[in-house]
């Protein structure tokens, strides 16, 4: 087996560990206090070729493939957790299912727009009464000659105050359960879409998400994303690729700790020595550097199936299960090691351990990946 990245793979990790390292990392602290959405930063994701980065080329994207999308939104999140998800939702959440299920006029008309940055998008998924239980869609969708009109209310979208287009969920048949579920593009700028204002969150506060509520939205039958009724599946596979996306984002953040923390203990004394030379210091870097290791290789071999074509479900919930509870360990320990200057706002790490947490929530709570990895073990 070969883990040595290809030279494309390599280039893709120094233009985005050098683009993080100069424009995002010293703006991270200020967005985060903010709650600023990082339009310049996101501007020149766009120009890097970083927001549609596994679209083909003819579609506005870089053409390269998920391995290198995940090397990237490392990158990209170790400075900045909130730049990276904006990211990683107008990759993985919405251009991703237009790639894989949208028409060729579909393809032209709004995934190129999207993938080369010109436009951001955000996922319409969740709804104050459908979060795990992504089925239970209270939204509708009537159809009314060549239109369909929706009515519903969205929550927590990500991206969703600044986006210009939403993959969006409804039902369209109760009676049909999750064969039920239909996907539209929907313009934000459409008649009867409004944002409620953006959400107070713990973390990733540059990132800005938000209610968006539906009052008779008249779609033409061209906005149908995938058949009538099969809207659950483009959702359940576009999380597969969407949960290396987090999984990557867990990976940088796990890794500011871990560099934060490295950094910080060898710098800081206590009895005579700096405290990097204490083995309890040393124990928990040892344990965050393997962990953050082994969260890596999970996630790359989700991207590489990917890549291959295969379902990738089980490897795909096991990437960002295990890589989101990493993450919050090691932020957790960043904080120990810093000790008082771990809990207070002058340093970095507080700001990790903030981040960390909505990693073990959006996009499928840990519980529910352990139900996809479960599942699959069922069946096998
Ligand atoms: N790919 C293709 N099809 C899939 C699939 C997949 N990964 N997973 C399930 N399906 C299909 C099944 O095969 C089944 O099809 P049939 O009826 O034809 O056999 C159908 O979908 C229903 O499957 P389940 O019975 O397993 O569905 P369920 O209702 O029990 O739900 C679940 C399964 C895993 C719990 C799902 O509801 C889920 O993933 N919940 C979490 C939702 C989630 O992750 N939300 C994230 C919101 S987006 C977000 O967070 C973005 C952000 O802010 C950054």
């Amino acid at each position: 087996m070969d883990l040595t990245l290809s030279d494309e793979q390599q280039l893709v990790q120094k233009t985005a560990a050098d683009f993080a390292k100069n424009e995002v990392l010293p703006r991270a602290a200020e967005i985060d206090r903010a709650h600023r959405h990082p339009k310049e930063l996101v501007a020149r994701l766009a120009e890097l070729g970083m927001m549609g980065i596994a679209v083909p080329e003819q579609y506005g994207g870089g053409g390269l493939d998920a391995i290198s999308y995940a090397i990237a939104l490392e990158e990209i999140s170790r400075a900045c957790a909130s730049t990276g998800v904006i990211m990683s939702v107008n990759n993985s959440l919405v251009c991703d299912p237009i790639l894989k299920f949208g028409s060729e006029e579909q393809k032209q008309k709004w995934l190129t727009p999207l993938a080369s940055g010109k436009k951001l998008g955000c996922f319409g998924l969740s709804e104050p009464e459908a979060g795990s239980d992504a089925a239970a869609q209270k939204t509708t969708a009537r159809p009314d000659g060549d239109d369909w009109v929706i009515s519903g209310v969205k929550n927590w979208i990500t991206n969703g105050p600044v986006a210009d287009t939403c993959v969006l969920f409804t039902m369209n048949d109760r009676a049909k359960g999750h064969k039920g579920i239909t996907a539209f593009i929907l313009p934000m700028d459409q008649k009867g879409v409004r944002c409620g204002p953006p959400d107070k969150k713990l973390g990733i506060r540059g990132s800005q998400s938000c209610q968006i509520f539906l009052d008779e939205v008249r779609l033409h039958k061209s906005h149908l994303l995938g058949e009538v009724g099969g809207g659950f599946k483009v959702a359940m596979s576009t999380l597969d690729g969407g949960r290396i996306g987090i999984a990557a984002q867990a990976l940088g953040i796990a890794r500011a700790a871990l560099e934060d923390a490295l950094a910080y203990a060898r710098d800081r004394k206590t009895f005579g020595k700096a405290i990097i030379e204490h083995q309890a210091i040393q124990f928990k870097l040892a344990d965050m550097a393997t962990e953050l290791d082994a969260a890596r290789l999970l996630t790359w071999r989700a991207a590489a199936l990917k890549d291959g074509g295969a379902r990738h479900s089980k490897e795909s919930a096991m990437a960002k299960l295990f890589a989101s509870e990493v993450a919050n360990r090691a932020a957790k320990e960043a904080v120990q090691i810093f000790g008082g200057n771990g809990y207070v706002e002058d340093f970095p790490v507080e700001r990790h351990y903030r981040d960390a947490k909505i990693t073990e929530i959006y996009e499928g709570t840990s519980e529910i990946q352990r139900l996809v990895i479960a599942a699959s073990l069922l069946k096998e």
